[in-house]
């Protein structure tokens, strides 16, 4: 049997803007998908995460179409008669980056399955692949946090050659909360979206790209000088250019309404929106503990986990 597993994300800053080249702020979580793989007579798939409801049901043709594509890129038979399971503390929520942390697993698993020794590198560009099933153009941050862990600063190579990864130090691991919609979005369409309405409209996404950008630059220094206060601040700024490039929502603007009433530094969707995930940065278990309370209360479920964990 084979197995391996994929970290999940939280993008801090610069999710859609990562896709048009612009730096992005991306830390895995605490929280991974495992998966076994065994040779078989047919492909079964065995999915037992935690899900938002739906979940599986709705990205199950891409999750066959990215398994084949992984094949594919491995040299191997797309149509290769595996039983897959999968599972781990990584819930299937849309925006923590399931999808290519279970891409990722999903590589591993195959490769030890068949005797592959495979670098990292590798099965990054494998995921990478497999993520063309759920995302469309992905910009591969997501693969790259999944396959690597820890917290980084990543700008995709428009030439699709070798992206800029760097890791970003933290003084301490940093508490954050996630709130789920509950709401499975597609992140092609979203992404899809916004690559229309830029070309449509440059006049108004022009700038706004140009704000991200310096968000997530001066995002990325005021972690590394622990300043958390400063780093919410910006995280609430990248919310509502995210509003308007048209990616957040009536649940995703509740949630981080929620979070920054209850002493969040700061919240934002997280991922590619229009239902999904956001994340608020609390710094604490206090402010978390509130937090998730109040998101209990209104019925949303959670994660209460960290960034910045040395991986
Ligand atoms: O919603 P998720 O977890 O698939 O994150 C998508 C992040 C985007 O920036 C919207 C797309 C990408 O490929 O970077």
């Amino acid at each position: 049997m084979g197995k391996g597993s994929g970290y999940g994300k939280v993008i801090l800053f610069g999710e859609h803007f990562v896709v048009h080249g612009i730096p992005g702020v991306v830390s895995a979580i605490d929280s991974s998908t495992d998966v076994e793989v065994k040779k078989n007579t047919k492909l079964t798939i065995r999915d037992e995460r935690k899900t938002a409801k739906g979940y599986s049901e709705e990205k199950k043709l891409q999750q066959i179409e990215s398994i084949e594509r992984m094949l594919t890129t491995m040299q191997l038979d797309p149509k290769m008669a595996l039983d897959i399971w999968i599972g781990g503390s990584l819930p299937g929520f849309s925006g923590l980056g399931a999808s290519a942390a279970s891409s990722v697993a999903i590589a591993r698993a195959i490769t030890e399955e068949i005797g592959l020794n495979i670098s990292n590198e590798k099965i990054n560009a494998i995921a990478y692949e497999g993520e063309k099933a759920y995302a469309g153009n992905p910009s591969g941050i997501d693969n790259t946090a999944a396959t690597y862990g820890g917290l980084m600063w990543f700008k995709k190579n428009p030439t699709g050659e070798q992206d800029l990864v760097e890791k970003i130090h933290v003084k301490r691991p940093i508490e954050i909360v996630i709130g789920s919609t509950g709401k499975t979005a597609n992140t092609k369409a979203m992404v899809e979206g916004v690559a229309e309405r830029k070309k449509k409209d440059p006049k108004k996404y022009d700038p706004l790209f140009k704000q991200a950008e310096n968000i997530a630059a001066a995002g990325r220094k005021a972690l590394e000088a622990g300043d958390l206060k400063k780093v919410g601040d910006l995280m609430n700024e990248n919310h509502r250019i995210l509003q308007e490039i048209g990616v957040s929502s009536k649940e995703l603007d509740l949630l981080v309404d929620i979070a920054r009433k209850q002493g969040a530094f700061g919240a934002k969707l997280t991922g590619g929106g229009g239902g999904g995930c956001m994340v608020a940065l609390t710094g604490g278990k206090e402010v978390s503990g509130k937090i998730v309370g109040a998101f209990k209360g209104a019925g949303y479920e959670y994660l209460m986990t960290r960034i910045g964990v040395v991986t």
